[in-house]
């Protein structure tokens, strides 16, 4: 796929996180200074403890899932990002199973980008329990960004559009932009505050029918 183009939009993107968050804490300091509730000395405390976020927090945290290269060297002023990859084929990617990666950690990542890796995952159940890790390694407000050949939502038998927003819903995961080119899908989602209720397994079912339909699938249980 086009990496200059998706790197570009996710770029902006990101640019803006980072000033969104640093707003926010200023704010945060802004408010103890006027906190007229609190010794001085703690007053002091509190405000270094936030520089130090700035400091350290001031970078977005990225997972590249399924890397052929590292796609986010330029951006290593503000983006702290981990490349893995089953195979990787070149330094700096880690070599690792996204379902073997940060097992029992939650809430690591600001940004999850899945470029091409959910079709080559080979197993529908898979491809849901990928979505599940995405979940819990994802932070609240954080996106995840997911590149699919256009025929897996446009074109199968068992998948589309709507379900896939379903079963991103379910997850917790608002569409926030997606767009088409001529043979890729391009979603970003953002991870919501607090989990919605409703529906948590999707099984195959037909969404459409004809004889040049795919049979590409995604289940979740
Ligand atoms: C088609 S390539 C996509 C490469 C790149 N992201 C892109 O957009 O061009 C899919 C990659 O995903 C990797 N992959 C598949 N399943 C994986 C898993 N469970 N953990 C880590 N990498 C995986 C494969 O090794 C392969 O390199």
């Amino acid at each position: 796929m086009n990496l200059a183009s998706q790197n570009n939009e996710s770029s902006k993107f990101m640019k803006r996180k980072v000033i969104s968050r640093l707003h926010t804490i200023m704010k945060d300091i802004d408010k103890v200074k006027q906190d007229t509730t609190i010794s001085s000395d703690e007053k002091k405390m509190k405000i270094k403890q936030l520089e130090l976020k700035i400091e350290e927090g001031s970078k977005l945290c990225l997972l590249d899932v399924g890397a052929l290269q590292e796609n986010y060297s330029k951006q290593s002023k503000w983006l702290d990002a981990e490349a893995i990859d089953l195979n990787p084929q070149c330094e700096g990617i880690i070599k690792s199973d996204f379902f073997d990666f940060k097992v029992g950690e939650s809430d690591v990542y600001d940004i999850i980008v899945l470029s091409l890796v959910l079709n080559f995952v080979s197993s529908p159940s898979q491809r849901g329990e990928m979505l599940k890790r995405c979940q819990t390694l994802c932070r609240q407000e954080g996106h995840i960004f997911i590149m699919l050949p256009r025929a897996c939502l446009d074109n199968s038998r068992y998948f589309d559009h709507t379900l896939f927003e379903q079963m991103m819903e379910s997850l917790n995961f608002d569409l926030v932009a997606k767009h088409d080119s001529k043979k890729l899908s391009f979603l970003m989602f953002r991870k919501a505050e607090k989990r919605k209720e409703g529906k948590t397994s999707f099984h195959k079912r037909e969404v459409r029918n004809g004889t040049r339909c795919n049979n590409f699938c995604i289940v979740m249980r």
